[in-house]
């Protein structure tokens, strides 16, 4: 038997929620479209980044907000691909505990809402959906408490999904990247000690940028990754196995 390496996504109706920046989303909503997927995006400004915005059809959608997003959910039949990859963080300030419950929400339980709203559109399709987790699922992050407690929910999640949706056909799995060069981690990049020993720590010795990313988004939608369910791949320039 050979395994199926096609990454052709033609006639596929990909949805990248989070992807309004010039971010990880928007890295792997363009190559689902370079490989031949009919892809939208969302994002909680008003517009996407120029840049983008002939390229897809955007919709700005607060995951946070239930109502908005069952509203949008009920509007599409047939998903193949979901990303979730919405996500806040603000380095110092997530002790406070109402900012804490709002990284969860939008972190956690935005993905949690998007992807189940979505399911009837995901099953008619025999969808994937792919989170987006992080290192600091795994590791602890004196700074970041909430986002390290939302990722590991997300990559927990992921399993439990992944259980309960296989009997419609769907894989859920998760990517969690390392350090990448975006608007999110723009505040901690300022840091030069801290980017510096990112770098130091790091086998491949540089930041992630958000097309490193997007590959194993493609791979895990694929059929090449068709006994896949439930995991969650690290692509993190082998920072995590130091
Ligand atoms: N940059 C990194 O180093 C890094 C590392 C690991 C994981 N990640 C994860 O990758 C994903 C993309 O991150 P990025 O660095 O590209 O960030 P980004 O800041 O470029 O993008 C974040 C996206 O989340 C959206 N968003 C924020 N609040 C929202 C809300 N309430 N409702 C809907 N959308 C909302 C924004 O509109 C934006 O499109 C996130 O899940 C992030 O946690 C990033």
């Amino acid at each position: 038997m050979t395994a199926k390496a096609s990454f052709d996504f033609t006639g596929a109706n990909v949805l990248v929620i989070g992807a309004s920046r010039a971010g990880i989303g928007a890295a792997i909503a363009r190559a689902f479209q370079n490989a031949g997927a009919a892809v939208e995006i969302t994002g909680v400004e008003p517009e996407c980044i120029e840049e983008d915005a002939a390229r897809f059809d955007y919709t700005q959608l607060d995951v946070t907000d239930t109502n908005e997003v069952y509203d949008f959910a009920s509007t599409r039949d047939h998903i193949d691909v979901l990303v979730n990859c919405a996500a806040v963080t603000q380095r110092g300030k997530e002790m406070a505990p109402e900012f804490f419950s709002h990284v969860l929400d939008v972190n956690l339980t935005g993905s949690f809402r998007c992807a189940e709203a979505l399911h009837p559109a995901l099953s008619g399709a025999k969808g994937r959906v792919i989170n987006v987790a992080s290192m600091y699922a795994r590791f602890g992050s004196p700074r970041n408490p909430a986002y390290g407690a939302s990722k590991a929910g997300v990559e927990q999640l992921t399993k439990s999904l992944a259980i309960a949706w296989a009997k419609d056909g769907i894989r859920v799995n998760a990517i969690a990247p390392g350090f990448v060069v975006t608007e999110q981690s723009a505040r901690a990049r300022e840091d030069s000690i801290f980017t510096t020993a990112i770098e130091d720590r790091t086998p491949l010795a540089r930041w992630g940028h958000p097309e490193d990313i997007a590959g194993t988004a493609l791979f895990l939608a694929s059929d090449a990754a068709a006994f896949v369910t439930g995991a969650c791949v690290i692509v993190d320039g082998g920072y995590s196995v130091v």
